[in-house]
C-alpha cells in the first residue's frame, strides 16, 4: 500500500518536472521568467517591478500631489521638481530626505517635505529610489485617482483623501491609530469619532488646520503636512465635508 503510494507521488513528480521542462523548452530564452516577458506584447512592455512599485508608491504617498505629475513640478514655487533628482543624489541622501524630510516645518504658510519615516516601509523607500532614478519615467495606470465632479462635495472629498494620500497617515476612514512613536500621543490622531468631532466642530478649524498643519515636524516625529499653496480652497471645503461624514 504504502510502496504504491510513494511511486504514485514519484510519478506525479515526474509529470511536474516535465511540465516545467515543456514550459521552458517552448521559450527561445532560458529562463521560465523571460518566457513569459517575450510572450507580452510590446504595448504593454514589462516596466522593471521596482519602478513599477515606485511609480505607484509616489501617487500612494501623494508625492505627486506636490513635486507634480512624475516629479516634473510646477504645483509650487517652493516644491522642486525631481526630473533629474536621481541623478543628483545618493540613494543614501534620498532615504534621508524620504524618512526625516526637509525644509521650514515651522512656517505654516509654506509647505515643507513631510516626514514619511513611521508610516513608509524600506521596501517602499527602495522603490521611490528606483523610480527617481530611472528619471520618473510613465507607468500605466500609476495614476491619481480621478476627482468626481458635479456630485456634491462629500463626493469629492472622498477622492481627494485618497488623492493627498490623507489615508496613509489617518487610516482609511479616518480611523486613526497609525503609530507615530516619537510623538506626544504615540500615534497620529483619527480624524472620526467624538474627540475629533469635539474639538474640530467648525468647516473652519478642519481647514486651517489642514493648510497649516502642525509645526511639531521635528524627524524623526511624523507631523501633518502643510498644505497651503498645495490644496485649493474648494478642495479644502470638500475635504472638511467628506470628514463630516465618517463616524
Ligand atoms: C506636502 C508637499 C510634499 C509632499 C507630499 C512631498 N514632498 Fe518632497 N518636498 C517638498 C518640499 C517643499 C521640498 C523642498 C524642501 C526644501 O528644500 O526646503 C521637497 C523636497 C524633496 C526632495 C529633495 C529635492 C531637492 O531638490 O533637494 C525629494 C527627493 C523629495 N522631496 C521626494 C519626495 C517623495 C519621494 C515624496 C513622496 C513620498 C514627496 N517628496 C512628497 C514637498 C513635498
Ligand atoms: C505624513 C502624515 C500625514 C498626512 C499625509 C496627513 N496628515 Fe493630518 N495629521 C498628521 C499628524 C501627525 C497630525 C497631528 C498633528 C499634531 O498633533 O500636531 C495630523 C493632524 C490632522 C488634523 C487635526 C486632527 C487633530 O486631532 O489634531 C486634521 C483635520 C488632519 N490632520 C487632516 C488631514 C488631511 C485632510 C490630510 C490629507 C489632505 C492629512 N491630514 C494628511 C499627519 C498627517
Amino acid at each position: 500500500m504504502r510502496s504504491r503510494l510513494l511511486l504514485a507521488l514519484a510519478a506525479a513528480a515526474l509529470v511536474g518536472i516535465g511540465g516545467v521542462i515543456g514550459i521552458a523548452a517552448k521559450g527561445s530564452s532560458k529562463t521560465k521568467v523571460r518566457t513569459v516577458a517575450a510572450a507580452t506584447p510590446s504595448s504593454t512592455a514589462a516596466v522593471d517591478p521596482h519602478v513599477a512599485a515606485g511609480a505607484h508608491d509616489f501617487i500612494q504617498f501623494a508625492c505627486a500631489q506636490c513635486h507634480g505629475e512624475r516629479g516634473r513640478g510646477g504645483v509650487s514655487p517652493v516644491v522642486p521638481s525631481l526630473a533629474t533628482i536621481g541623478k543628483q543624489l545618493a540613494p543614501a541622501e534620498l532615504r534621508s530626505i524620504i524618512d526625516h524630510g526637509l525644509g521650514e516645518s515651522a512656517n505654516p504658510t509654506q509647505p515643507y517635505m513631510p516626514v514619511w519615516g513611521a508610516v513608509i516601509s524600506k521596501t517602499q523607500v527602495n522603490d521611490l529610489i528606483a523610480y527617481m532614478r530611472a528619471g520618473l519615467p510613465a507607468v500605466p495606470t500609476a495614476e491619481p485617482v480621478p476627482i468626481p465632479q458635479n456630485q456634491g462635495d462629500a463626493v469629492e472629498g472622498a477622492a481627494l483623501y485618497l488623492r493627498y494620500g490623507c489615508g496613509n497617515c489617518h487610516g482609511f476612514n479616518g480611523i486613526g491609530g497609525v503609530p507615530n512613536p516619537q510623538s506626544p500621543d504615540k500615534t497620529i490622531p483619527p480624524l472620526s469619532g467624538a474627540v475629533f468631532r469635539h474639538e474640530f466642530n467648525t468647516d473652519a478649524k478642519i481647514i486651517a488646520v489642514i493648510r497649516s498643519g502642525s509645526v511639531i515636524g521635528r524627524a524623526p516625529i511624523v507631523s501633518m503636512p502643510h498644505w497651503g499653496g498645495i490644496i485649493p480652497a474648494p478642495q479644502l471645503r470638500a475635504l472638511a465635508a467628506y470628514l463630516k461624514t465618517l463616524k
